[in-house]
């Protein structure tokens, strides 16, 4: 391996606009790796870069931890993605980014109904409590109108 193909931590962190507490979590959860220099310090393949990049784009989307991890090991580790690649991801991600935006269109029309009220009532407001869903749900009280992948945390967040 070249040695301009390995970088410091600080480089990356540069490059990348993640931060060092950032690269050292994903570390700690497999989505990249680390070498060690003679001193203990972390070093990285350039690669890691698009790596990066990879995890800002499907953090971006909506993207768990979890999903990150799932997308990541599909991907050619000895090769850089081809454009096949990227479509079979693109689709399952444009597919996330239209039911957010239909839970989005449908939050801002409660919204919408809700101005100048405030109440917030779990017996009568359509934003909080949509069709009467926390009667007749066993779901924590709160954003009812979300899907699933909307509430869930966020993937640098625990
Ligand atoms: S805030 Fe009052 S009905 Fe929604």
């Amino acid at each position: 391996m070249d040695k301009h193909d390995v970088l410091p931590i600080g480089e990356i962190v540069q490059r990348s606009g993640f931060a060092a507490s950032a690269l050292r979590f994903y570390e700690s959860e497999g989505l990249i790796e680390a070498m060690r220099s003679g001193g203990g310090q972390r070093r990285y393949q350039r690669s890691v870069l698009r790596r990066l990049a990879f995890i800002r784009a499907a953090s971006n989307v909506g993207l768990t931890l979890e999903e990150i991890k799932d997308e990541l090991s599909r991907l050619p580790s000895n090769r850089t993605p081809t454009k096949s690649d990227w479509h079979r991801i693109s689709q399952h991600w444009r597919g996330r980014l239209d039911e957010q935006i239909v839970a989005l269109e449908r939050l801002k029309t409660g919204l919408e109904s809700c101005i100048g009220c405030g109440c917030l009532s779990l017996q009568r407001c359509a934003f909080s409590n949509p069709g009467d869903w926390v009667a007749s749900s066993d779901s924590a009280p709160g954003a009812g109108l979300l899907p699933d992948s909307l509430r869930k945390p966020h993937p640098t967040r625990r």
